[in-house]
């Protein structure tokens, strides 16, 4: 096989159905530029808060639409973990942007156009040259509708909670099962019905339903799946 073919592979999915550690793992193992640009909704969602733009839960899109310019978002690798970290205005957010106050906020901010095109064309600008894996939820239908490989992958409701409740009582000792299970529905009622290019799997995505698969064995199927494409790509080139 001719590794130095490099396929953009784009994988969307529903909230906290493990497509960042799917694609972190994909990355590594290819040698691929890993972008989760669901961190960049949230750097702009964690913008909002610091920046006095949210009023009980409710985000003020006029001045956050005049002061989209001022928000710069980049992506540093940790030289210890190896794994990018979000950068927002010169600072280190990767934390953060985890936060349930951001997470609750975040699907409103991204259903506003604005914030939408500045942070896709930012994304596809990443992706120019390939070699790139994009997590998110419009990754295959508008960031990179020509991407070699597409993946949507799903769980069932009540895992995807208990993956999420794990990860985040960790560092907050406080957060419910309850609440966390309340905000992934939400985010996905949200994320799937906005107008502005809605959660849904691409018509020549790949479905990958990971409730009963291990992490190792998500990776294998999706491993699998790349080596067939390049494959492929080779044999058109
Ligand atoms: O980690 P989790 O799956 O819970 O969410 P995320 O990937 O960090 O994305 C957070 C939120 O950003 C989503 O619920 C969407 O509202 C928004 N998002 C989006 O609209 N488009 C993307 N390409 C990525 C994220």
């Amino acid at each position: 096989m001719n590794l130095s073919t490099k396929i953009t592979i784009a994988i969307d999915g529903f909230s906290s159905c493990g497509k960042s550690t799917l694609a972190k793992a994909l990355a590594k193992k290819l040698n691929y530029i890993f972008i989760d640009s669901g961190a960049m909704y949230r750097g702009v969602s964690l913008y909002c808060i610091q920046n006095d733009l949210v009023k009980e839960g409710e985000v003020n899109e006029t001045l956050l639409i005049k002061q989209l310019c001022g928000i710069n978002l980049t992506f540093k690798n940790n030289d210890n973990t190896l794994k990018p970290e979000l950068f927002l205005n010169g600072i280190n957010v990767e934390h953060l942007i985890r936060n349930i106050d951001v997470a609750s906020i975040v699907s409103k901010v991204a259903s506003i156009k604005e914030v939408r095109e500045k942070l896709v064309l930012e994304q596809q600008k990443m992706g120019e040259f390939g070699g790139i894996i994009m997590d998110g939820r419009d990754i295959g239908t508008v960031v990179f509708p020509n991407a070699e490989l597409k993946l949507f992958v799903t769980a069932d409701p009540e895992t995807r909670a208990q993956r999420r409740f794990l990860e985040l009582s960790e560092t907050n000792k406080s957060i419910t099962f309850e609440e966390i299970s309340y905000n992934l529905e939400e985010r996905d009622r949200i994320d799937s019905t906005r107008k502005e290019s809605p959660l849904r799997q691409a018509n020549d995505a790949i479905l990958l339903d990971n409730s009963n698969l291990t992490q190792e064995e998500q990776l294998e199927f999706t491993f699998k799946l790349v080596q067939e494409k390049m494959r492929n790509e080779v044999v058109h080139e």
